[in-house]
């Protein structure tokens, strides 16, 4: 365990409360140097992976949904029997005693394949996703539609924001171009506070992908699928200026990184799923257009993803691709300099 987790175990986060909506958990004594993040595990008493992400003994691991599958609409009792199963599990609790883990939710433990807001056991879903993910009862999510919110960690020098999306609670799968058809009113605008909070890196986490727009699999979820909110978030980072965005996102079966220069600096944004599940669908994912391209191959392997930080005089990121054994299949530096809006 490194010196810095055992430090933050020791001092207690610090809760900021602005306005309405910008709670932000603080812990500013835990610099974060290795972001470790996956997705989409079939079997709760499996994920032999979670070992190889605790041998890497990473500052932090987020679960970006597909944690469990649920996949009800009316059997309640199966998100507490598979929670429990995966409590049970004893490479999650390896992980979970190596370093803070963070979760957001997708379809899959959301509730069932592809849901919407219109999806009934949502109320349900939230109450056990937050016991079983140990966020309180003081948290802000009670108050909201949705479990969005964020963290932010290390001192103001090498802070980092952890913005934790949800992608489920108002989507409208019905009206894909109308506004608001993906993150809701109330989400946009916490997400616009939160943006404007100063930070050198920010990590945005969704369930589905934000660069890439997939033509190729219609079946697939993505920011893509709903084109006029995914050029809202862009704008959103365009018009306040925002620098050291980073995407990382799950739900494909599949690792890879992606990547737009259409925007004022390159948008990142790296999938890594599945922890449990390979899924062969070829190499039909290189897919890239005018306004998007791969940074790199994509790895048809279980997989979890990585951002290494180098802080410093000249900060550098380093995003990585992870096979089943833990080993970088593939990884993508760039300076935080280049994240940046020019002045
Ligand atoms: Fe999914």
């Amino acid at each position: 365990m490194k010196i810095s987790m055992l430090v933050s175990l020791m001092t207690a986060f610090s809760i900021v409360i602005g306005n309405a909506g910008e709670l932000v958990e603080v812990h500013q004594d835990h610099t974060l140097d290795h972001i470790t993040f996956g997705s989409c595990l079939k079997n709760p008493s499996g994920g032999v992976i979670m070992d190889q992400v605790a041998k890497l003994q990473p500052d932090l691991f987020v679960w970006l949904g597909d944690n469990i599958y649920v996949d009800t609409n009316d059997r309640t009792e199966r998100f507490d029997k598979l929670y429990t199963k995966l409590g049970n599990n004893p490479y999650f609790k390896k992980l979970q005693s190596t370093c803070p883990n963070l979760a957001i939710w997708d379809d899959h433990d959301y509730g069932n394949n592809n849901r919407d807001r219109s999806y009934p056991l949502k109320s349900e879903a939230k109450k056990a996703f937050a016991k079983f993910w140990q966020i309180p009862g003081s948290s802000p999510i009670w108050k909201r539609d949705g479990i969005y919110r964020a963290h932010e960690y290390g001192p103001a020098d090498k802070r980092v924001q952890i913005i934790l999306l949800d992608g489920r609670w108002n989507l409208d799968k019905q009206n894909t171009t109308e506004k608001d058809s993906y993150l809701g009113a109330e989400q946009w605008a916490w997400l616009e506070k939160i943006l404007m909070r100063p930070a050198k890196v920010r990590v945005i986490c969704s369930g589905v992908q934000v660069v890439k727009i997939n033509t190729m699999h219609n079946g697939w979820e993505m920011w893509g699928r709903h084109p006029e909110e995914r050029t809202r978030l862009f704008e959103l980072i365009t018009r306040h200026k925002i620098n050291g965005v980073v995407f990382i996102s799950g739900d494909m079966h599949v690792a890879e990184i992606f990547c737009t220069t259409k925007t004022a600096y390159p948008f990142y944004d790296v999938t890594a799923s599945g922890m449990d599940i390979a899924h062969p669908h070829s190499g039909k994912f290189l897919t890239k257009n005018a306004d998007f391209k791969p940074v790199g191959p994509p790895l048809l392997d279980k997989n979890f993803g990585g951002i290494q930080i180098e802080w410093g005089a000249n900060p550098k990121l380093t995003l990585e691709l992870r096979n089943s054994e833990g080993k970088r299949f593939h990884s993508h530096s760039v300076p935080l300099s280049a994240l940046q809006f020019k002045p």
